[in-house]
């Protein structure tokens, strides 16, 4: 069977989507079956279902996970040990202390085998390879761990 991943975002303003996009493609090419999980409008999920849990989120108000995304962490219910976490935030909000610091803070929560992916603002452009790098750095140390 082909192996199944999640990826669940918080995105307001379309940055954090469109890190969601280029995950989605660069782990499609490589094999995966990918679920889209929209927090905060698309039913609970099953968390066992997946071989990866990519989560995603903005920062807010001083380094703050939104509370959608703090919903989705109490919905999940379990610390799964398989959560990549992945974030866009602004510099400008504060510098690099609290720069995607939701992020940061949720790939502790979760224990999380991989660092946070965080990117400024929009993907599109010079860090679009960042992505894709972290998605495939991601996917093979999960096949060597495995
Ligand atoms: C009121 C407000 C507060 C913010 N605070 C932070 C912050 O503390 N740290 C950070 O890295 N980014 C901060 N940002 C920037 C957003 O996280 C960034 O624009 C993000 O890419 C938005 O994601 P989205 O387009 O997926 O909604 C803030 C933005 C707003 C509007």
């Amino acid at each position: 069977m082909k192996a199944k991943a999640l990826i669940a975002y918080l995105s307001y303003s379309g940055n954090t989507e469109e890190v969601a996009e280029i995950l989605q493609e660069t782990a499609e090419s490589r094999g995966l079956h990918i679920d889209i999980h929209r927090i905060g409008i698309d039913p609970p999920i099953d968390p066992e279902a997946y071989q990866y849990i990519f989560i995603g989120t903005f920062t807010w108000e001083e380094g703050s996970t939104p509370d959608e995304v703090k919903d989705f962490v109490l919905e999940v219910g379990c610390k799964p040990d398989n959560v990549a976490v992945f974030g866009t935030g602004d510099t400008q909000f504060g510098g690099d202390r609290i720069f995607c610091g939701a992020a940061e803070k949720l790939a502790k929560f979760y224990n999380s085998p991989w660092p946070p992916l965080k990117i400024e603002q929009s993907p599109r452009g010079s860090q679009e390879k960042i992505v894709k790098e972290w998605m495939e750095g991601v996917l093979e140390h999960g096949e060597s761990a495995r």
